[in-house]
């Protein structure tokens, strides 16, 4: 059984526009901020206006910068490699394990004296090496920036994923199992870090521990009161929008059962999955030709809807000239992550699953 969807307020909206004339606007956003700080027993959060925002402003406000190297995985959607060129950074981008983890033996061999960071990114809520990274991370000295983004309410040995780096960045965004429609924030346990993340995301008009008010530039990053209301409502309703995104994710693969040229992927033993999407490994010929077939008969994926490719090999990516990352490659290549949506009903879902039967039985038999 499904659990229903939290419901919408119409109250909070009426009680955000009561406020709107208040000049200082911060009201909604503060009280975020200490409610996401609390849920994730981090000393802090800062509220901004997207996951982007979020991850380019951990890095300025871990002071990464012009001729600084940011290792991520080559397992990344754009987002993650925008962030860090806008914040003048190079991004290096490292192979995966078939398991889609960062790869640690290629990390270590492209840490160069330029690196000063590395940003994991739990793709699909997967955060399976984050385990591993924060050694790594501490025996090179390098910043660790989580991109937790897909990954709200997955846990690595009980602890939150986005607790574990210097930093850990979050999305908003519709679609996330916690949404505000749009927004993002971030969470440290560093003051310096959050007085500095705060400062950026409002044009440095308050001061940061040393660096007074207007003496830098910044951005606007501010997430608005009203979307910081409803991101409020959310959270206190995520409890039950997380069960039902598992029940959906497990609904989806049980229906889909044991089909010939599709895998499940089931995440580490250390790991409790937010349920984001629903995974399989393609294990059939032309792979990325199946995912696009799939979304066209009505089956939304990471690859056939929204085009995922590893960022080595992705065109928005060409004028770095990134070395091949073979296994990322692949393994993004034959990677069926399901969209699903907290309005995805049983109905649906079982329906989606009854087209992914058809079409990988038609495609194992046209294919082999
Ligand atoms: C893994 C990952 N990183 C970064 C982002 C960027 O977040 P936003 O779209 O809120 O800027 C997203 C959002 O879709 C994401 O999924």
């Amino acid at each position: 059984m499904i659990p229903p969807p939290p419901s919408a307020d119409a109250r909070i909206f009426q009680a955000v526009l009561d406020r709107m004339p208040n000049p200082v606007g911060q009201i909604e956003t503060t009280a975020l901020e200490n409610e996401l700080a609390a849920a994730f027993g981090t000393a802090h959060a800062v509220t901004v206006s997207s996951g982007t925002a979020a991850l380019h402003t951990a890095l300025i406000a871990c002071g990464i910068g012009s001729g600084d190297e940011v290792l991520l995985p080559a397992a990344t959607v754009m987002m993650t490699v925008a962030a860090v060129t806008e914040a003048e950074a190079r991004p290096v981008f490292v192979d995966t394990t078939p398991d889609g983890e960062m790869d640690l033996a290629d990390l270590r061999a492209k840490v160069t004296p330029r690196a000063r960071a590395v940003l994991p990114v739990h793709l699909h809520g997967r955060c399976g090496g984050i385990g591993e990274l924060v050694e790594l991370a501490q025996r090179h000295d390098l910043t660790l920036v989580e991109d937790a983004c897909q990954a709200q309410g997955s846990l690595y040995r009980g602890r939150p994923a986005g607790t574990f780096g210097d930093v850990g960045c979050f999305s908003l965004k519709d679609g996330k199992i916690y949404s505000a429609g749009e927004g993002g924030y971030l969470l440290t346990g560093d003051s310096v870090i959050a007085e500095r993340a705060a400062a950026y995301r409002t044009h440095w008009a308050v001061g940061a521990s040393g660096t007074p008010a207007g003496s830098r530039l910044g951005r606007n990053y501010r997430l608005p009161e009203l979307s910081a209301r409803l991101a409020r409502h959310h959270l206190s309703t995520f409890a039950g929008a997380l069960a039902r995104r598992r029940a959906q994710a497990a609904l989806l693969t049980e229906a889909v059962g044991d089909l010939p040229g599709l895998a499940v992927i089931t995440p580490s033993a250390e790991e409790e999955h937010n349920g984001y999407s629903s995974l399989w490994r393609i294990d059939m010929a032309e792979p990325r030709a199946f995912s696009l077939r799939l979304a066209d008969a009505g089956v939304p994926n990471s690859v056939g809807t929204f085009g995922l490719c590893a960022a080595s090999v992705h065109p928005a990516c060409r004028y770095l000239d990134p070395a091949p990352c073979p296994v990322a490659e692949n393994t993004i290549d034959r990677l069926l992550a399901v969209v699903l949506s907290s309005g995805d009903t049983e109905t649906d879902l079982r329906a989606r699953a009854r087209i992914i039967q058809r079409e990988a039985r038609t495609w194992m038999a046209q294919t082999t």
